[in-house]
């Protein structure tokens, strides 16, 4: 398959970036994407080139640090899918492909598609630790959760931090992240101690750093690789409105 690639290329931060033409010929259809990338720097290093800088680790969608906005999308065109799920063959031959770093001013770009998600460990960290000793392993029954608690919770936990609830909404909303990782804690007894705490710390970050407000439009669940559902962003709201009706002795 042959195709023509257009991407972003900028040397840092503070530099102007632009889309860049390349023409990237006889690649298998069952080449990943990454592995196509990988192809492409390879030959950009022969012709003494500065090869295309992007995220990647796991490779097989559990890392959420692949970040590309491919064709105008997340990730690209493969539902519950991470960059590096997708593989040629979910493109035509002969097509052009346009990939992007991922764009919101949370993640500031640092260099072609790579961008600093720095701002969801923050936010993390504002949440804080839990304090209930967990000890050894227990039982799985030692510790009764009703089951559609004990689903909702790691329904929630999939949430890879990958940020393409960020990249495609026009808010650049972190509200999914933010909320599948309020709500997988919330939902168990372990994460009850400290609830109001975080649902109250970690919005306050998550301003701080500049994303935006939710204004609905559901294009985080539409985009995000592990399906997190937007009844999260509900429970956040309902959690981020009981602790800030609560007393501080209850904080
Ligand atoms: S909610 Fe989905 S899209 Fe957002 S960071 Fe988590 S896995 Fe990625
Ligand atoms: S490289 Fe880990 S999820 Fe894509």
């Amino acid at each position: 398959m042959n195709f023509k690639l257009k991407i972003w290329r900028q040397q840092n931060a503070n530099s102007e970036g632009k889309l860049v033409e390349y023409a990237i010929n006889d690649i298998s259809s069952n080449t990943s994407f990454l592995e196509m990338m990988d192809i492409l720097n390879e030959q950009l290093i022969q012709k003494g080139e500065q090869p295309v800088a992007f995220d990647h680790d796991c490779r097989e969608g559990i890392c959420g640090t692949c970040s590309m906005y491919i064709n105008g999308r997340a990730h690209g065109p493969q539902k519950l899918s991470t960059t590096c799920q997708l593989y040629m063959r979910n493109f035509a031959d002969g097509d052009t492909i346009t990939i992007e770093p991922f764009r919101a001013k949370g993640f500031p770009v640092i260099k072609d598609l790579c961008v600093d998600r720095s701002a969801f460990d923050r936010i993390i960290a504002a949440g804080g630790f839990i304090s209930v000793s967990t000890g050894q392993a227990q039982d799985a029954n030692a510790l009764p959760v009703e089951k559609h608690l004990a689903d909702a919770s790691m329904d929630a936990a999939a949430c890879i931090g990958c940020g393409a609830c960020v990249a495609a909404c026009k808010n650049a909303s972190a509200m999914l992240f933010v909320s599948a990782k309020v709500a997988h804690l919330a939902l168990l007894p372990q994460g009850h101690p400290e609830r109001k705490k975080r649902a109250l710390q970690m919005v306050a970050q998550m301003d701080k750093e500049g994303f935006g407000s939710c204004t609905n439009t559901y294009a985080c669940e539409a985009e995000c690789p592990k399906g997190i559902s937007v009844a999260n962003i509900a429970r956040l709201n309902r959690e981020y409105l009981g602790a800030s009706i609560a007393s501080d002795e209850t904080i």
